[in-house]
């Protein structure tokens, strides 16, 4: 019994010193803050902002240095959309001084991640500010991002619970131990610090600790909870799809076409504004470029061979023609409908918010997890503008018509859309 008490003494030390190591990482971690909220600021936000300068939005530095309202920021930055529909005078006052260009909704950020864009632009501006010349000096190290904030907290929870366990065990086998000599009505020994010194006091501690049941009964309880937590984990994250980045039969790169270039999304991905897909444009579409672009390229030669087109002739034989088999990244399993046009017309959410810098990639990935989860999240969050949408104005007008007691139609209703019964 009193070697258990030694086992769990020395047990509990460990504990104490893991959790103080993970505190040094913890605070290490809170001190990352800025490289987290540069990493956040390149991926979302230096398409339409810089620092320093104005892009498409405002320069960034003065704007969040000269703001003190840090609640205002975090919901202008997760979503401005609508903080302009509830009329919020400073946010109309922004809006309508970049001349109501609007930006992007950032529903997925948290709290923490907005308030690490803010600590990160406010150090580079004041960087920027004491060093003008030196001006792209701190690009670097933003890569790395240390560990996610959910396993850390993980960690800590884990190391705390089990802090308790062993507490209460701790006292719970004092408290037997007490009874037990007690009841043996021998005097209760003090605790003497008896190293085991030889290999056969190890080996009779071992047994006599394998014997113990409530040790064992410990062991397995973690051991079991360990494994749930895998499993758990493992099966949530099962057909979940985030960073998928196939190989593609054509080098074709959105960073060149859609970012150096800027040739707008909707140019290739037609349906991306009106219909449920965005779809992937067909190879004619490259082609008026690409008949007189490259033309010595052996990439675009695949695009040649595809339709079947000799550069020599300048004639398609569509005999020939072998079509480009793209691989599908983005899929959502056939059970669940998803709606471009609703989510990109009516709700004007960017195609950057769900499918992240597309105009930086060489090759796409899936941004977003795509999961259940995923669209709830944003359902939940995102508040929906409805001034100004023929849709809206169409559900109060049938509203209006229910409560008058007046006859309503399906066809009212949207019922004589094509994409309510089409894919
Ligand atoms: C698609 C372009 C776009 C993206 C991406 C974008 N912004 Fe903006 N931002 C704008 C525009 C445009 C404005 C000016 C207001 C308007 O027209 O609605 C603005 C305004 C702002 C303002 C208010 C500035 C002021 O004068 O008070 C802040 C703060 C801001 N953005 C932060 C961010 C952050 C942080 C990100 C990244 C998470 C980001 N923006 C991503 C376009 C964008
Ligand atoms: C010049 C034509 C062109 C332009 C412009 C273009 N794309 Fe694409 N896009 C393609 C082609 C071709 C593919 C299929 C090959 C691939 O995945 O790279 C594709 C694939 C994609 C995919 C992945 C589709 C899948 O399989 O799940 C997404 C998402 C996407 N584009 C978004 C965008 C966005 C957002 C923009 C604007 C910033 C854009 N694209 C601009 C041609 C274009
Ligand atoms: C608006 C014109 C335009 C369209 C449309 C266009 N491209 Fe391009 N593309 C270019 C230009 C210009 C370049 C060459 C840039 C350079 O000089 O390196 C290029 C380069 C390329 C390259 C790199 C060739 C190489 O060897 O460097 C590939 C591959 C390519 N395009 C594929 C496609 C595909 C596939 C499509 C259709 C989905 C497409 N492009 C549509 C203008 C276009
Ligand atoms: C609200 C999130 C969201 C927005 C905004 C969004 N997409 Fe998508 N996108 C998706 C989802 C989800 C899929 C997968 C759809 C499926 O598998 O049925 C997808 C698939 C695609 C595909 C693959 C082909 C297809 O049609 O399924 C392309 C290309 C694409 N998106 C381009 C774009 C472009 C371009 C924009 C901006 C004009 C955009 N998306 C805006 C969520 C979004
Ligand atoms: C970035 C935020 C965002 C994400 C992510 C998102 N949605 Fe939406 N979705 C919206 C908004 C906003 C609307 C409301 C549009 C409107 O009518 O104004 C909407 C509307 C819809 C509607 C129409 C609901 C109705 O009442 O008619 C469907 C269906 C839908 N979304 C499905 C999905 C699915 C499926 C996913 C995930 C694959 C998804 N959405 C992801 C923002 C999002
Ligand atoms: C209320 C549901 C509904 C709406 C709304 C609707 N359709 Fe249809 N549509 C159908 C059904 C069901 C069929 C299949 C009929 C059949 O096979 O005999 C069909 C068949 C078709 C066909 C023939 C397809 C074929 O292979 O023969 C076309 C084309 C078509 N619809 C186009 C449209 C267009 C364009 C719109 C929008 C203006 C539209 N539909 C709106 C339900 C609808």
């Amino acid at each position: 019994m009193r070697n258990i008490s030694l086992i769990f003494k020395q047990f509990s030390r460990t504990v104490l010193l893991v959790a103080g190591f993970a505190a040094m990482g913890f605070t290490a971690h809170a001190q990352a803050d800025v490289a987290k909220g540069e990493a956040i600021f390149k991926a979302k936000c230096t398409a339409c902002h810089k620092v320093d300068q104005k892009l498409v939005g405002p320069a960034l530095g003065p704007a969040i240095s000269s703001e003190t309202d840090d609640k205002w920021l975090t919901k202008w930055i997760q979503n401005n959309q609508a903080l302009i529909a509830a009329k919020d005078p400073k946010a109309l006052k922004v809006y309508n001084d970049n001349n109501q260009q609007g930006m992007s909704v950032f529903t997925e950020l948290s709290d923490g991640d907005v308030a690490n864009i803010i600590a990160y632009v406010r150090d580079d501006y004041k960087k920027l500010q004491a060093a003008p010349a030196a001006g792209g000096a701190n690009g670097a190290a933003a890569a790395d991002n240390g560990p996610s904030s959910v396993m850390i907290y993980a960690l800590v929870a884990v190391i705390v619970i089990a802090f308790i366990v062993i507490l209460v065990l701790n006292r719970a086998i004092g408290t037997l131990e007490k009874l037990l000599l007690k009841k043996q009505a021998e005097p209760i020994e003090e605790e003497a610090e008896e190293e085991p010194t030889a290999t056969v006091d190890r080996l009779a501690l071992a047994k006599k600790l394998i014997k113990n049941k409530k040790l064992v009964f410990f062991v397995v309880v973690c051991g079991t909870i360990a494994l749930g937590a895998l499993s758990w984990v493992t099966m949530w994250n099962t057909n979940v799809h985030q960073g998928y980045q196939p190989e593609q039969p054509i080098k074709y790169s959105h960073e060149l076409h859609a970012g150096v270039m800027k040739i707008n999304c909707q140019y290739c991905h037609s349906g991306a504004y009106k219909s449920k897909n965005a779809s992937i444009p067909s190879l004619n579409i490259c082609m008026n470029c690409h008949k007189v672009v490259k033309t010595e390229s052996p990439e675009i030669h695949k695009i040649y061979d595809a339709l079947g087109y000799d550069p020599a002739t300048q004639k398609y034989d569509s005999t020939k023609a072998k079509p480009i088999q793209w691989v599908r990244i983005h899929n959502l399993p056939d059970f669940a409908y998803f709606n471009h046009s609703q989510h990109t017309k009516v709700a004007g959410i960017q195609c950057q918010v769900c499918h992240g810098p597309i105009q930086t990639m060489k090759q796409v990935y899936q941004y977003s997890p795509l999961t259940m989860k995923w669209c709830i999240q944003c359902h939940k969050r995102t508040e929906v503008n409805y001034k100004g949408s023929a849709y809206y104005d169409k559900m109060i007008e049938v509203h209006d018509r229910i409560k008058n007691g007046e006859k309503v139609t399906e066809a009212a209703l949207g019922g004589l859309e094509c994409g309510k019964c089409h894919y």
